[in-house]
């Protein structure tokens, strides 16, 4: 029985993953090791929260004991580093936060596994490390081509460039030390039980309740979509058979426009749920500060040594993800209440 210890669990593609996980196999034991920050949520799991499987630990990646207690407690196989602050916005504002848990987190659990997996001066047989990274390392593209695993890292934002240290840590222990490490680097996630500060469901949200759609500059900027669960299946595809020392790009060409996802929405509500919901929500907002104009994965890598596919296309996986944030208000109710308003309005109404 293999033992996952899946760091940021509570989160959204975290949570997605455990799910996913305990639904593929019944033979695995996954340690949920989560802060719960504002982004992590235990509702995302109250399904499988008495699976006998499954055990919750809420703990900061940056406590060293916590950690190496975990790892004397149980037999760890394999580390899936979720743990992360994750939006662009507040990294803009607040950047010292994504330095400690991005990088600092990263390092102490890189450090950790090492120590608990070291004997004799070898790693022990069968164990990796797997960093969830992020296609944002990669900078910003023009008009043409695609980020391949060879392109240099050229982040910009706060967020993107803590994402591109600690994936030169995680290379450094590979490099130094020979750790069983994968890095992933995914571009952008859809789904159920996304913090509603993010794109999609932020503009289900205001859907539901009539309120403005800020769309940041000529709302024109590209992003690369992916249903949640393909990167799911990448990433225990990745962990099961990825190269040692490898990063895999995982993407499945999906790109639109800010714009256009804003619309899709829109028309999707409006033609289904209530016609009231219009185009007259959108508000063009001032630009995101160095806002990336477009991103765009080439994920032949994965495709060609793992036999990785994406199986949801995005004209379905966009009605699925409405309806899920429509059909579970309750849940979009509590992740709103208490900070969320105010961190809305200090963002959008400068405030
Ligand atoms: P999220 O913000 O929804 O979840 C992050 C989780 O990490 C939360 O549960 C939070 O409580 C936990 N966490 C934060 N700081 C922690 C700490 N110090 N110690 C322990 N737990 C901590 O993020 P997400 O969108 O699920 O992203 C997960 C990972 O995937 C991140 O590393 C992110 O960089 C990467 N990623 C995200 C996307 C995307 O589109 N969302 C795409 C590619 C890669
Ligand atoms: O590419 C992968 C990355 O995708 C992940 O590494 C990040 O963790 C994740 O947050 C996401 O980053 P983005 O900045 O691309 O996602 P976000 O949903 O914040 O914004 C998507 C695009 O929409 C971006 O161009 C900014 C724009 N936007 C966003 C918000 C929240 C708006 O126009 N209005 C908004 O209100």
């Amino acid at each position: 029985m293999k033992t996952y210890l899946v760091t940021g669990g509570a989160g959204f593609i975290g949570s997605n993953f455990i799910h996913y996980m305990l639904k593929k196999y019944l033979n695995i034991k996954i340690i949920n090791y989560d802060k719960l920050t504002y982004a992590g949520n235990l509702e995302n799991l109250k399904f499988i929260s008495k699976n006998p499987n499954y055990i919750f630990v809420q703990g900061d990646i940056c406590d060293r004991e916590k950690l190496q207690q975990l790892f004397e407690k149980y037999d760890i196989d394999y580390v899936i580093n979720f743990a992360a602050e994750s939006h662009v916005d507040r990294s803009i504002r607040d950047p010292e936060v994504f330095v400690k848990t991005n990088v600092l987190g990263t390092v102490a659990l890189l450090d950790t596994a090492k120590n608990a997996w070291t004997l004799e001066g070898e790693f022990k047989q069968g164990k990796k490390y797997l960093q969830v990274s992020t296609d944002e390392v990669y900078g910003s593209l023009g008009k043409e081509g695609y980020f391949t695993e060879k392109t240099p890292l050229d982040s910009h934002s706060p967020y993107s460039s803590s994402k591109a240290s600690a994936d030169l840590m995680v290379k450094a222990y590979f490099d130094t030390y020979k750790m069983p490490v994968n890095i992933t680097r995914c571009s952008n996630n859809y789904g159920p039980y996304q913090f509603p500060e993010k794109l999609i469901p932020l503009v289900i949200n205001n859907c539901a309740n009539k309120r403005d759609i800020p769309v940041y500059g000529d709302g024109l900027n590209i992003r690369d979509w992916l249903y949640v669960e393909d990167h799911c299946k990448a990433i225990d595809m990745v962990i099961n058979n990825g190269k040692l020392g490898e990063a895999y790009n995982i993407g499945g060409h999906n790109e639109r426009t800010n714009i256009y996802i804003v619309k899709t929405i829109i028309s999707y509500i409006h033609d289904n749920v209530d016609p009231y919901v219009d185009e007259n929500l959108i508000k063009y907002v001032e630009d995101r500060k160095g806002h990336d104009r477009r991103y765009g994965i080439d994920p032949t890598k994965i495709k060609d040594e793992l036999g990785w596919y994406p199986e949801t296309e995005f004209e379905d996986g966009i009605i699925k993800t409405i309806k899920w944030y429509l059909d579970n208000k309750d849940w979009m109710n509590n992740v709103t209440s208490g900070d969320y308003k105010k961190y809305y309005d200090r963002m959008y109404k400068n405030k």
